[in-house]
C-alpha cells in the first residue's frame, strides 16, 4: 500500500482535505498531520466533525508567533515526522505557512510533493500567501492546477513537468455538503434577525487588519451597506478590533467563526459576498453569488474577468463609498458563472494522478 501523508493546519485546508481523505483512506496508508496552525474548535475541530474527517494521526500544536517562527517550528517538527514515517508522497494544500513548511520539509528529504491548488498567482509578493504558493510550486513534484490560467502561470515560470489540470477540489468540498438540509439554530436565529437581503462578510488578510487606519476605514465603508452584513469574525481580526478599539456597528452584525455547514447555508441564501479571503471568492462563484473583494489583487482572476467579482481597492485612501454602494446595489441578474474551475470529481482525478504517477 502506498504511504501518503497529507499536511494541513488552517481552516481552508480542512475543507479541501475532506473529499480527498474519503477516497484515500480505504486505498492507502493515509496519514493526516495537523500542524496546529488553527486551533480554536470553531476554526479546526468543527470542520473535522461536520465533514466527517477522521482525527489527524498527529497534531503538532504549532500556532501563533511570527511567520518565521511559526514556519520554522513546523519545518523542524515535520522533518522529524517525515523521517519517522517515510511516506511515498506528501500532499499539501493552498498557500499557508503549513503548506510551505510541509512542502519544504518533504522536498529537502527528496520525498515527492503534490501541491493541490498549484499555479495561482496574485502577483503581489508582499502577501505571505503569494510567497508561500510561489515557493511551494517551485519545489513540488506534482502540481494539481485548478484552472487553465493556473497551468499557464506555471508555464510562465518554467514549470511544466508534473503539472495536471485537475480542476478545483473545493467544488467537491461544496458538493459534499450541498445536499444536506442542515440548518442550525444559530443560522435560523441570524436569518430571522436579518429577514431579507443580506451580505456575508469575512475579513482577515493581514494587509487589511494590521493597520489601524485602514481597518477603521474598511469598517466605516462597510457600515454604509444598504443591507445587513453578517460577519463571522476571524480570531486575528477580533484581536485587532480589541487592540485598535474598533467596534463595528449596525448594519454589521459580528458573530463567532462558523463551521462549514453553517457558512455554506449562509452563503447560499445571501445577496452578496464581501471578503478578502481566497476561498470565499470561489465559493461565492460556485454558488452563483456576486462577490466584492476588499483587495487590490486576486489569484482567482477568472471570477473578475467574468464580472462576478469586483475588487474594491483597499489602500487607506482608495476606499470609495460611492463605488462600494454602487457595486452592492448593481443589477446582477444577468451574471453568468461559467465552470472555469472544472467540473465535479476533482478529488478522484487527483487520486488517479497519485496512483498512476507516484
Ligand atoms: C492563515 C493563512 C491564510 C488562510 C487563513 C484562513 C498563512 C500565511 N495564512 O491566515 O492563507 O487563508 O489562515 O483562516 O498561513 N488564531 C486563533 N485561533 C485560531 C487560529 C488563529 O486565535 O484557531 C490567531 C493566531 O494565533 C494568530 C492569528 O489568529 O494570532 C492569525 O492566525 P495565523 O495562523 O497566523 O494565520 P491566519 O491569519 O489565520
Amino acid at each position: 500500500m502506498k504511504k501518503i501523508m497529507t499536511i494541513v493546519g488552517a481552516r481552508p485546508q480542512f475543507v479541501k482535505l475532506a473529499p480527498l481523505a474519503k477516497l484515500l483512506d480505504p486505498i492507502s496508508e493515509h496519514m493526516i498531520i495537523h500542524t496546529g496552525q488553527h486551533f480554536d474548535d470553531n476554526m479546526s475541530q468543527v470542520f473535522f466533525d461536520q465533514m466527517n474527517i477522521r482525527t489527524p494521526d498527529l497534531n503538532l500544536e504549532i500556532s501563533g508567533g511570527s511567520h518565521g517562527k511559526q514556519t520554522g517550528e513546523m519545518l523542524i517538527e515535520l522533518e522529524k515526522v517525515i523521517l519517522d514515517k517515510c511516506p511515498d508522497l506528501v500532499i499539501v494544500f493552498g498557500d499557508t505557512n503549513s503548506t510551505l513548511a510541509g512542502a519544504l520539509a518533504a522536498s529537502k528529504l527528496h520525498i515527492p510533493v503534490l501541491h493541490i491548488e498549484a499555479g495561482l498567482r496574485s502577483y503581489d509578493m508582499k502577501m505571505p500567501e503569494e510567497q508561500n504558493r510561489v515557493c511551494v510550486d517551485h519545489i513540488s513534484t506534482f502540481l494539481s492546477a485548478p484552472s487553465e490560467r493556473a497551468v499557464q502561470n506555471l508555464k510562465q515560470e518554467g514549470i511544466t513537468k508534473g503539472v495536471s489540470l485537475t480542476g478545483d477540489i473545493m467544488r467537491d468540498s461544496l458538493a459534499m455538503v450541498s445536499t444536506t438540509n442542515h440548518v442550525s439554530d444559530k443560522i435560523k436565529c441570524i436569518k430571522n434577525e436579518v429577514n431579507g437581503n443580506y451580505v456575508v462578510l469575512t475579513l482577515h488578510r493581514a494587509s487589511n487588519t494590521d493597520d489601524k487606519q485602514l481597518l477603521t476605514n474598511i469598517i466605516n465603508l462597510i457600515e454604509s451597506s444598504p443591507f445587513p452584513v453578517i460577519f463571522p469574525v476571524h480570531p486575528r481580526t477580533k484581536n485587532k478590533f480589541k487592540e485598535f478599539n474598533i467596534v463595528p456597528s449596525s448594519p454589521i452584525k459580528c458573530i463567532d467563526p462558523l463551521g462549514y455547514l453553517d457558512m455554506v447555508k449562509l452563503l447560499k441564501d445571501s445577496t452578496y459576498v464581501l471578503t478578502d479571503s481566497g476561498g470565499l471568492q470561489k465559493e461565492a462563484y460556485f454558488l452563483k453569488k456576486p462577490c466584492i473583494t476588499i483587495r487590490d489583487t486576486t489569484e482567482w482572476v477568472e471570477t473578475v474577468e467574468n464580472g462576478c467579482n469586483t475588487l474594491v481597492l483597499s489602500g487607506v485612501n482608495a476606499l470609495d463609498k460611492v463605488a462600494f454602494t454602487q457595486a452592492l446595489t448593481a443589477d446582477v441578474s444577468s451574471l453568468q458563472f461559467p465552470p472555469v474551475y472544472g467540473e465535479k470529481n476533482v478529488s478522484q482525478r487527483i487520486v488517479d494522478l497519485i496512483f498512476n504517477t507516484v
